[in-house]
């Protein structure tokens, strides 16, 4: 098979790792990946934004397989284009990925669908907002209703930042704050069939014991064996399969992966988000544990067959992810500093880039750090010793990934 991906983040090289790796696969490109996975695949800098670019590229390189990865080209309808091409592709529609592209159009999916999740309001005007922070009391939870990149969701119990920040953005979602650890469920799905991914756990502030802004993710881990035996099927059941039926009965049916952000609340899971892609850093975590060779499971997902495939199988032990990040995230980031150590089985690149023969920053997220064991110690303990080995200027990274696991 003959498989592009498009991104260029610690996720896409996880990908591009997994696929260089199953026999079905052939060939494999990339746009506009990055200096890791430019060692597996072969580049194409295009501007993933940009549906007529990436299907000629699709096309040009007679692919039979797109793979994206980031939400924005599926919000931007890059996965619509290529299926128009007659290229198979494994990303929702535009339409349908509205699921992550607005949170009032979760929200409502969510409600329509019954699924548990927080109650909300969608807020347009300052006296909106001040009404509804009222209602739930603090902690605050504002949600900025359109993609901010992680950055748009602020928990605090300051009401003013509250107000400033729902002034700041607009058309906010307010919610009822959720108590609870938080888990990322993947699942892969032809928009009638899902199949669940093992759950994993993301650190999403940037200080140690969860302290700090939130960041895309500060490392993960996987599996967890601290959740409930009922966790997945309950989830599957009162969420995955009604949200699916909803966005078929809507007219947009979901396909390619829903990953489901929850918290586990003393009365039971309930949704904090929807993303229509694979999370990072989770992706590199849950991908070094998948057995199955994955281009199939993709395929099938993107040509509604995933009924017809096996049960996914997955190696026995943990995978730990510790995620290295540059000066300044995730206010800023600085670009331009010289990394060293990097080349090691287990270092996925997100922001890299190779100027002059040398590995440098170029981004906030900088390397994804993963390593597998027995159990998620064992993971973590191999993880921190090859993060030991890399060196940049500024460096930032948690050291209390996993720990209490
Ligand atoms: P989101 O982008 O919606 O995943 O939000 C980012 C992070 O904000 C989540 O991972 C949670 O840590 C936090 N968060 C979002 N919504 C809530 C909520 N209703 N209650 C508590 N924390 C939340
Ligand atoms: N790790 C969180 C995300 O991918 O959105």
């Amino acid at each position: 098979m003959r498989i592009l991906v498009i991104g260029s983040g610690g996720r896409e090289h996880a990908l591009i790792t997994a696929l260089a790796a199953d026999e079905t696969v052939d060939f494999l490109a990339c746009a506009p990946g990055n200096p890791g996975i430019g060692a597996l695949a072969a580049l194409h800098p295009v501007d993933i934004l940009d549906p007529v670019a990436v299907t000629t590229l699709a096309t040009e390189l007679a692919i039979e397989l797109v793979v994206i990865g980031p939400e924005a080209p599926l919000v931007a309808g890059v996965a619509d284009a290529v299926r128009a091409a007659g290229i198979a592709c494994f990303g929702p529609s535009k339409a349908a990925a509205q699921l992550e592209g607005s949170k009032d159009f979760a929200k409502r999916v969510m409600v329509a669908a019954g699924v548990p999740t927080a109650r909300a309001y969608t807020c347009s005007t300052p006296e909106q907002a001040a009404k509804a922070l009222d209602e739930f009391g603090a902690p605050y939870v504002v949600k900025d209703d359109a993609l901010a990149a992680g950055k748009g969701v602020v928990v605090t119990d300051d009401r003013d930042q509250a107000l400033a920040h729902a002034a700041a953005c607009g058309r906010v979602v307010i919610e009822e704050f959720l108590d609870g650890p938080e888990v990322s469920l993947f699942v892969v799905t032809d928009g009638n069939t899902a199949v669940p991914l093992l759950p994993a756990q993301d650190f999403k502030r940037i200080g140690e014991g969860d302290t700090g802004p939130n960041t895309g993710g500060m490392g993960a881990y996987c599996p967890l064996p601290w959740a409930p035996a009922e966790l997945v099927p309950t989830v599957m059941e009162q969420v995955v399969y009604p949200t699916l039926r909803q966005m078929r009965v809507e007219g947009t049916p979901f396909a390619g992966l829903l990953y489901v952000g929850l918290a586990l609340t003393s009365q039971g899971p309930k949704v904090i988000e929807f993303n229509a892609r694979f999370g990072d850093p989770e992706t590199e975590v849950v991908l070094a544990l998948l057995r199955t060779p994955l281009a199939g499971v993709l395929l099938a997902a993107a040509t509604g067959t995933l009924a017809e495939r096996p049960p996914l199988r997955w190696r026995d032990g943990a995978a730990v992810a510790v995620v290295m990040a540059s000066a300044g995230y995730p206010e800023s980031s600085r670009s331009g500093d010289v990394i060293t150590g990097a080349d090691q089985p287990g270092v996925l690149h997100a922001g890299t880039k190779a100027i002059d023969g040398e590995l440098v920053t170029a981004g906030g997220r900088v390397l994804v750090v993963t390593a597998t064991g027995v159990d998620v110690p064992t993971s973590r303990e191999a993880a921190y010793e090859l993060v030991s080995n890399i060196h940049f200027e500024g460096a930032q990274f948690r050291t209390d990934i996993a720990a209490k696991v």
